[in-house]
């Protein structure tokens, strides 16, 4: 509903099934025009985007390459130590000019007319603005200043960057909530961030759904049966789903070896390890050294709209989601540690990560059922799913068989959509 009480042009044309919050129609992730709607009031709305860390730009000159939404811009650390982040397209002819994933460079120069700009995006050089011998070049009252490249309102946390198109957003520490900042700041600690790699991956999916599936602990102990079979995650383990006040992001959260012997009893029997005597030869990759102030020793969370913060055992990494249209996005993963880790949290961080990345023992199932749902989406004849478990809450719940922080996203997201 817009502000004067009429619905907007949205909403005229997309109607939400009548049910409510416990149906999602498939439009919202397969039209173009909803996608559209999304870059501009989501992305380039009134969120912080995880754009990078400050570890990976520590010097002056410092530069990585990323995105906000699609919008692909530009991190990078000036002289005087601070950090920018800038849209990558050149303000003459709109070049995407920076090409090299991250590196080091006094300036930026456009490759098509060598335009110039400085490290907080100044524009600094325009070859042959006052022609050749007094003929052609840029009109004289052409204004270099005014011309620098977009650039983003920018805050830091723990080592974390993050870049908003709102001038007027609140502080990052608002925008999460008390209670998903206390478990973002176990993670982003102070320790300082030690990079331990990179993976990439496109999952033939609508973006939202990678929120959706964090928000689902319903499908844990189904889909995964590595996590069942080697006793990652069993059933009356103490776990919760957290959301903020606002709906938007969430911490799925459990502690391993805290089971309540009267819940595994009853929900075992659901759970179907794939080998009842599977074992491991080498446990590494499913040991937990504790290391953390915090009783979880899982948090998977989702901070709206691009970053999912993954603290999974003694493996940390971060997944940043550029959507590339309605029916496909791209994730980028950095793998991290701290840079005073000994050598045996190295080893275990190393091997723990094998559980998570585009071909990880639970991440390649993830997005292979991502890519099953959207075809279900885009091929299918009923036009809309179910997300009626746990009909009591809306938001947090301590329970996992529940599709309650689904819900609050969507209540949320219907709000900033004008999707009432
Ligand atoms: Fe960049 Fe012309 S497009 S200098
Ligand atoms: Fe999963």
């Amino acid at each position: 509903m817009a502000a004067d009480g009429s619905r907007g042009a949205l909403g005229d044309k997309y109607v939400w099934p009548e049910e409510g919050l416990t149906r999602i129609p498939d439009w919202v992730y397969t039209s173009e025009e909803i996608y559209e709607a999304e870059v501009e009031r989501i992305f380039k709305g009134a969120t912080w985007n995880f754009v990078g860390f400050e570890a990976e730009i520590p010097n002056s000159g410092d530069f990585r390459r990323s995105y906000v939404g699609p919008v692909p811009v530009i991190v990078s650390r000036a002289e005087d130590g601070s950090v920018h982040v800038m849209e990558n397209r050149c303000r003459h002819r709109g070049a995407e000019f920076c090409r090299e994933l991250r590196g080091n460079t006094p300036e930026f120069m456009c490759p098509y007319h060598q335009w110039t700009y400085d490290l907080k995006g100044e524009l600094i050089g325009v070859p042959f603005s006052r022609g050749i011998k007094g003929k052609g070049g840029m009109p004289k009252d052409f204004d270099m200043a005014a011309h620098g490249l977009f650039t983003l309102n920018v805050t830091t946390r723990g080592g974390a960057i993050f870049a908003s198109f709102s001038d007027t957003i609140e502080s990052f520490e608002d925008y999460l909530g008390p209670e998903i900042l206390s478990d973002f700041d176990t993670t982003f600690n102070g320790r300082g961030i030690r990079i331990m790699g990179y993976w990439r991956n496109s999952v033939r999916g609508n973006w939202k759904l990678y929120h959706e599936n964090l928000k689902d602990p319903y499908h844990a102990t189904l889909l995964h049966t590595y996590l069942v079979t080697f006793g990652l995650m069993v059933a009356g383990q103490r776990s919760a789903m957290i959301a903020d006040a606002s709906g938007r992001h969430g911490t799925m959260a459990s502690a391993k070896g805290d089971e309540d012997a009267e819940a595994k009893a009853e929900g075992i029997g659901e759970m179907k390890k794939y080998e009842e005597d599977y074992r491991l030869l080498d446990d590494r990759v499913v040991r937990f050294r504790p290391e953390f102030d915090s009783d979880w020793t899982v948090t998977m969370q989702t901070i709206w709209p691009n970053l999912i913060v993954q603290r999974e055992l003694n493996t940390l990494g971060i997944r940043q989601i550029v959507p590339r249209g309605p029916n496909m996005f791209d994730m980028h993963w950095v793998m991290f540690g701290y840079t005073d880790d000994d050598a045996e949290l190295n080893d275990l961080r190393l091997c723990q990560a094998n559980l998570m990345g585009p071909a990880g023992y639970l991440g390649a199932e993830d997005n292979e059922a991502i890519a099953f749902v959207q075809d279900g989406f885009r091929r299918g004849h009923t036009k809309t799913g179910i997300v009626a478990m746990d009909p009591d809450v809306e938001g947090t719940s301590s329970n996992l068989i529940s599709e309650s922080a689904i819900r609050a996203l969507y209540r949320h997201y219907r709000e900033v959509m004008d999707l009432q």
